[in-house]
């Protein structure tokens, strides 16, 4: 992947960015990269904030080959991505709580470190990730002070773009599930209109988790997931 960063001091927010962009025909692989977002998004339509220069804040511009079904395995792919570059820049070793929130802290009581968000313009997939480096908010943590952004995200970029020009699917969903914490937890998942509780049981080869309920296992292809104490 030959990637084209665009730099940014302060902008609402680089997803935003990258999709109008999209809509504007730009190709694949250009990267936008902020120090400070003024609008920055979160999942399910929370927002996501940081102050200046404490975070990682990059999005990508992708024009995936792949069915819209099995698109998680693009946001899949840049969790998996950073994960590995945190270990690289860092002591830390994330994991990913299921759908792609990276985590890292004591097993069982591992804190969010970065999240995913990905917005389609089909063809094109904008997927923006956010990574606490320097500061965290309340219950999160960070990769802690002297970690280099830059470094971070030549080594984010680097990784995802190895992972995205092999196009092997199927080995980024088992890295994926490698990573994945969520797998064998007890976890509550909150859809828009229903919540359940059950055990995480894998995740399947289009990234999505797969909950034993006891009555049947429930495919969850979107929603939010809380990991629960064995006792809750
Ligand atoms: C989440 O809610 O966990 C996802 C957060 C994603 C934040 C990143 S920061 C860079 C990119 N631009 C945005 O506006 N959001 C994403």
């Amino acid at each position: 992947m030959d990637w084209e960063v665009r730099r940014f001091a302060e902008i609402d927010s680089t997803n935003r960015y990258l999709l109008d962009e999209a809509r504007r025909g730009a190709p694949d692989g250009l990267v936008a990269v902020a120090d400070h977002q003024t609008a920055g998004r979160g999942r399910l339509g929370r927002s996501w904030e940081a102050p200046p220069g404490s975070s990682l804040l990059v999005s990508v511009l992708l024009r995936p080959r792949l069915p819209v079904e099995r698109l998680h395995l693009v946001t899949a792919a840049l969790a998996v991505a950073a994960a590995g570059a945190c270990g690289a820049v860092s002591d830390v070793r994330p994991g990913i709580k299921w759908p792609n929130d990276l985590v890292a802290g004591p097993a069982g009581a591992e804190a969010k470190l970065a999240g995913v968000l990905a917005e389609a313009e089909l063809p094109a997939l904008v997927a923006g990730i956010g990574v606490n480096v320097a500061w965290a908010p309340p219950g999160a943590t960070c990769l802690g002070p002297g970690v280099d952004r830059d470094a971070l995200l030549d080594g984010f970029l680097s990784r995802l773009g190895g992972l995205l020009d092999a196009g092997d699917w199927a080995a980024v969903a088992s890295a994926h599930r490698r990573l994945c914490l969520t797998i064998g937890r007890r976890v509550r998942v909150d859809l828009a209109d229903e919540t359940f509780t059950g055990t995480a049981a894998d995740v399947d080869d289009d990234g999505r988790l797969l909950v034993d309920v006891g009555a049947c296992i429930r495919t969850v292809s979107a929603g939010d997931v809380v990991h629960l104490r064995p006792v809750d």
